[in-house]
C-alpha cells in the first residue's frame, strides 16, 4: 500500500468517526437499504420494513380518484408520556419506548440511573458515553470513576444503603449521542420532561448538576457553568436546591479546576449537614 492510499484510508476512517460511526458492532458491514427483510434490532419498535412505494403511474385519472393523503403520525410528546409514569420503572419503560428521538436508534442501551432512589442527592450529568451505552449505567467510564472519587471525598457513594450517604445518578439524555458529541439544546429540551418527572419520582433533597448541559436545561438559562458553578440556586420546575458544578470529564481535561470543584463539594456537604455557607 502506498503512503497516499494509507492517508486516504485514514482520512475516510476519521470522517466516519466524525459522523459517529466509532464502534465495531458486526464483523461485516450491513447494507440496510438492501436488507429490507432484516429483523428489527432488540428494542427497536420500528414497523417492519416494506418494499419501496411504487411511483404513481401517470394515468390521467381525475385528481379525486387518488388516495387521500394520510396525516403524518407524530410520536406523542415526551411531556405527555412522562406525566403518565407513576413509578421509576414506569418512567424507564416509557423512555425506552419513546420514539421521539433519533438518538434511540444509534444507542445500544437506555441509560436510566444508578444509585439509590430515595437518596438525598440526585446527581444529573449530560449523556452516556461508550462505556455507559455498553453497560446501561450512568457514569461508569473514566469521568464516572472520578465522580465516584469526588463523592467519596465527602462521604457519599452510589452503593451506600443509607439514604443519608447514598446518591442517585442520572443524565439529561438517556441515549448515547453518536461520537459522544455534546447534546444539542433541542435534544436536551426534548428529554427534559422525562428528567423533571425523574426528579419528582426520585424525590431527592438536593440536585447536583454537572456541567453546562444539565445546568442550562434544568435552570432554563443560557449562562455557562463557569459563571454558575458553586452558587446554590433553585431548580425551576421542582423548587429543589440545585448546585451547579463542573462535569468530571471537564476536570479530567482541566485538572487545575479540581480545586473549584472541591469547594463545590464542600458546599454540598455543608448544605447536607445543615450548615449552608
Ligand atoms: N458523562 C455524563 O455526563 N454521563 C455519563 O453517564 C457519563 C459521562
Amino acid at each position: 500500500m502506498t503512503s497516499e492510499d494509507r492517508s486516504a484510508l485514514l482520512a475516510a476512517l476519521a470522517w466516519q468517526v466524525d459522523l459517529g460511526a466509532d464502534e465495531t458492532i458486526a464483523d461485516a458491514p450491513i447494507d440496510r437499504f438492501a436488507s429490507a427483510a432484516l429483523p428489527p434490532r432488540p428494542g427497536d419498535a420500528r414497523a417492519p420494513a416494506t418494499a419501496p412505494r411504487a411511483r404513481p403511474a401517470a394515468t390521467g385519472a381525475p385528481a379525486d380518484a387518488r388516495p387521500a393523503p394520510q396525516p403524518a403520525t407524530e410520536p406523542p410528546a415526551s411531556a405527555e408520556i412522562a406525566a403518565r409514569a407513576t413509578t421509576l420503572t414506569d418512567l424507564a419503560d416509557a423512555m425506552r419506548g419513546w420514539e421521539g428521538s433519533e438518538l434511540r436508534k444509534g444507542a445500544r442501551n437506555l441509560v436510566f440511573s444508578d444509585g439509590i432512589p430515595g437518596a438525598r442527592i440526585m446527581v444529573i450529568g449530560e449523556a452516556p458515553g461508550a462505556e455507559e451505552d455498553r453497560t446501561g449505567k450512568p457514569f461508569v467510564g473514566r469521568a464516572g470513576q472520578l465522580l465516584d472519587r469526588m463523592l467519596a471525598a465527602i462521604g457519599l457513594s452510589r452503593t451506600a444503603d443509607d439514604p443519608a450517604t447514598a446518591v442517585y445518578i442520572t443524565n439529561i439524555l438517556p441515549w448515547r449521542p453518536p461520537g459522544n458529541r455534546t447534546p444539542s439544546e433541542i435534544e436536551a429540551r426534548a428529554f427534559l420532561p422525562f428528567v423533571e418527572r425523574h426528579i419528582a419520582l426520585a424525590a431527592p433533597d438536593v440536585i447536583l448538576s454537572l456541567g453546562n448541559t444539565p445546568t442550562k436545561a434544568l435552570l432554563a438559562t443560557g449562562t455557562g457553568i463557569k459563571r454558575m458553578r458553586g452558587t446554590w440556586t433553585e431548580h425551576t420546575a421542582s423548587g429543589l436546591p440545585l448546585l451547579p458544578s463542573f462535569h468530571p470529564a471537564y476536570l479530567l481535561r482541566q485538572p487545575a479546576d479540581k480545586a473549584l470543584a472541591w469547594q463545590d463539594l464542600l458546599a454540598l456537604k455543608a448544605h447536607l449537614e445543615g450548615r449552608p455557607q
